[in-house]
């Protein structure tokens, strides 16, 4: 949730280099080699495809544990898209003191086609399906993360806006923005509506905004993230001009040993 830019400098980073010395044209992402990332911001970026894969652990002073993030493979799918394999193996002690904070985020994000204003944009499909098998309590969710501002490419000053939509959620965990009740009410999106809650994420001055489904999402979602944003341009949080700089899609967790496998599409897609 915090901390992008530093995934933002390493990605451009590596897609010029990317750029430069591989042949393009094909689908060499199978040159990655499937790892785990376990370390407080280990991350791994795929060459020729959107994707960074990040196991990042904002809070890892306050954890007691591990965790990590394990980059299977990237395939393409039935449906001609390219999907990324991946997993979440969390193994985080319950401390009494500590069981409301998030631990960190776990995420395959964007490297490709960002800092494009929403209106500019064509389409962002999705298709996210998840399985997690918990063998003791476990606290967190499924969601996608994205940011918005009006400045290009500015996800870290307080004018930026983190929109989160939650799929799944258990534990009991809730939203910043909780205590408040909700701000408004979005109906008939991606099959169902939703509540959204805000407030100021104390730790990074930025406004989050939540999206939390009326019925939970059973492991799978599918559907055109632009709906989303375009739904909260709707009511008023930011205009259709405003930049998409950050987005991606993963799980938070507070604690619980736990393994979440994941296969994911997600791009955005331009004119
Ligand atoms: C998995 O976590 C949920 C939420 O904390 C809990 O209700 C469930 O009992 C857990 N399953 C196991 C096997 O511990």
């Amino acid at each position: 949730m915090v901390f992008f830019r530093q995934s933002f400098a390493l990605a451009a980073l590596c897609l010029t280099h990317a750029a430069s010395a591989l042949p393009a044209l094909h689908d060499l992402s199978s040159r990655a080699q499937s790892t785990d990332l376990c370390g407080n911001s280990a991350n791994l970026i795929l060459p020729n495809t959107p994707w960074i894969v990040y196991n990042m652990l904002y809070n890892a002073a306050q954890m007691v544990g591990t965790q990590c993030t394990n980059y299977d493979k990237v395939t393409t799918s039935e449906n001609g898209a390219k999907e990324i394999l991946w997993s979440s193996v969390t193994n985080i002690d319950y401390v009494e003191s500590t069981n409301n904070v998030p631990k960190g985020y776990s995420f395959v994000g964007l490297t490709q086609n960002l800092e494009t204003k929403l209106s500019t944009i064509e389409s962002i499909p999705a298709a996210y399906s998840w399985k997690r098998s918990n063998t003791t309590d476990f606290k967190g969710n499924i969601c996608f993360d994205f940011m918005t501002n009006d400045i290009k490419g500015d996800s870290t000053s307080s004018s930026s806006h983190e929109l989160m939509l939650w799929l799944q959620y258990e534990g009991g965990q809730l939203p910043i923005g909780w205590t408040n009740g909700p701000v408004a009410t979005i109906d008939n999106l991606f099959g169902t509506s939703w509540k959204l809650y805000e407030d100021v994420n104390t730790d990074t001055g930025i406004t989050v905004s939540t999206l939390m489904p009326t019925k939970q999402f059973e492991g799978s979602f599918t559907g055109d993230l632009k709906d989303w944003l375009l739904a909260l341009a709707d009511l008023g949080i930011f205009t259709e001009s405003t930049y998409v700089n950050v987005g991606n899609a993963g799980t938070e967790f507070f604690y619980g040993d736990a393994v979440m496998d994941a296969t994911l599409q997600l791009q955005i897609n331009l004119p």
